[in-house]
């Protein structure tokens, strides 16, 4: 039995990915370039417990078969075991975890099934995706705990199959993630000022429609999707530059409008999905104002409503101060990659 335990942080992106060039492979359109956070981590422990032979004697070839029985505590000679939170996962989330087991176990030559145990720490609700922390420390713990030892960048790679935007919470830090093909995209660190994020969540009720979904109906309906894909490739140049430079207030710039330029493509759908409430909107409104009163902030959001703005580490409480009365506000530094904690066999 090898048992792995590792940490990753969420990102946030400044120039967003949205819309797979392959989605089997899990390739995105265009590069994406973020900020990992230093809050919400997600720890998780994976340990290869299962043999080969129960999963032939109880499966069948290795489809996940999520079993009642499993949420009863039972053994689970059927497969995989996903436990999120302290509660037994099933269904869909268990068929994803299991998915992504699949790749490793590909990778490492490996039948024997494993369990899973992952605390995600965002509060309920939070308005943060968990998917990109979840899938970057499910990826370093599998890896290791199938014997794998990957540079980074195969990590990166590898973390992408389970959810795009995990791939840049391997590096963390201030990171591209490159589009190309399955060997070309991934994701690596990049020099860049420092920089805070103030995160404020104004609806922690859940999304209208999945990620996932509204990529696919996006780039089948949007009228503007073509323009997306030309001017974010454009903005991932100019964002690498900006970088590069120190330039804050061109990132900030960037940011904000590579941000509004998604939702506006994302409005373009039909029949059409939109993220951002009214509340939203008089959050970005209160950005400008800080603007113009001379405090450096720029808003960003992802798919839902609430919104991150980005800022210098020296005004990140001016700007949670100025946003309190919106929702929720958490500040955020820039954050770790994913790292292993725990090893052993
Ligand atoms: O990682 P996914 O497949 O949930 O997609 C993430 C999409 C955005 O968060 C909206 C943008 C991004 O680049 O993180």
């Amino acid at each position: 039995m090898t048992t792995a335990t590792a940490v990753a942080h969420p990102n946030i992106a400044l120039v967003k990915y949205w819309g797979k060039a392959d989605a089997h492979l899990a390739l995105p359109a265009t590069g994406s370039v973020s900020m990992g956070l230093d809050v919400f981590p997600t720890t998780t422990t994976v340990t290869v417990d299962g043999g080969a032979a129960d999963d032939q004697e109880a499966l069948g070839p290795r489809g996940p078969v999520p079993d009642r029985r499993a949420a009863a505590g039972r053994p689970r000679p059927w497969g995989d075991a996903f436990t999120l939170n302290g509660h037994v996962a099933e269904d869909g989330a268990l068929v994803r975890v299991t998915q992504f087991l699949d790749l490793v176990r590909e990778l490492a030559g490996s039948s024997a099934r494993a369990s899973v145990v992952s605390e995600n720490s965002v509060p309920t609700g939070a308005g943060l995706a968990s998917s990109a922390s979840g899938f970057a420390a499910l990826a370093t713990a599998a890896a290791a705990a199938y014997g794998l030892d990957l540079a980074e960048r195969d990590l990166s790679r590898l973390a992408r199959r389970g959810s795009g935007s995990a791939t840049r919470s391997i590096p963390g830090g201030v990171a591209v993630w490159h589009a190309g093909d399955d060997q070309g995209s991934y994701a690596e660190p990049i020099p860049a000022p420092p920089m805070a994020m103030v995160v404020v969540t104004i609806d922690a009720g859940p999304k209208p429609i999945g990620s996932r979904e509204a990529m696919r109906r996006t780039i089948a309906t949007s009228p503007f999707y073509p323009a997306w894909v030309t001017s974010t490739t454009e903005t991932v140049g100019e964002m690498l530059t900006a970088c590069a430079a120190g330039d804050f207030t061109r990132i900030g710039e960037l940011t904000e409008s590579n941000a509004l330029r998604m939702h506006a493509t994302i409005e373009g759908a039909f029949p059409p999905i939109r993220y951002l409430n009214s509340r939203s909107v008089a959050v970005f409104d209160a950005v400008a104002e800080l603007r113009a009163a001379g405090v450096e902030a720029y808003a960003t959001a992802d798919a839902g409503p609430n919104v991150v703005v980005l800022t210098k580490p020296e005004d990140r409480g001016t700007v949670a101060a100025a946003l309190a009365g919106f929702g929720d506000v958490i500040e955020s530094g820039t954050g770790p990659g994913a790292h292993l904690v725990r090893s052993e066999d």
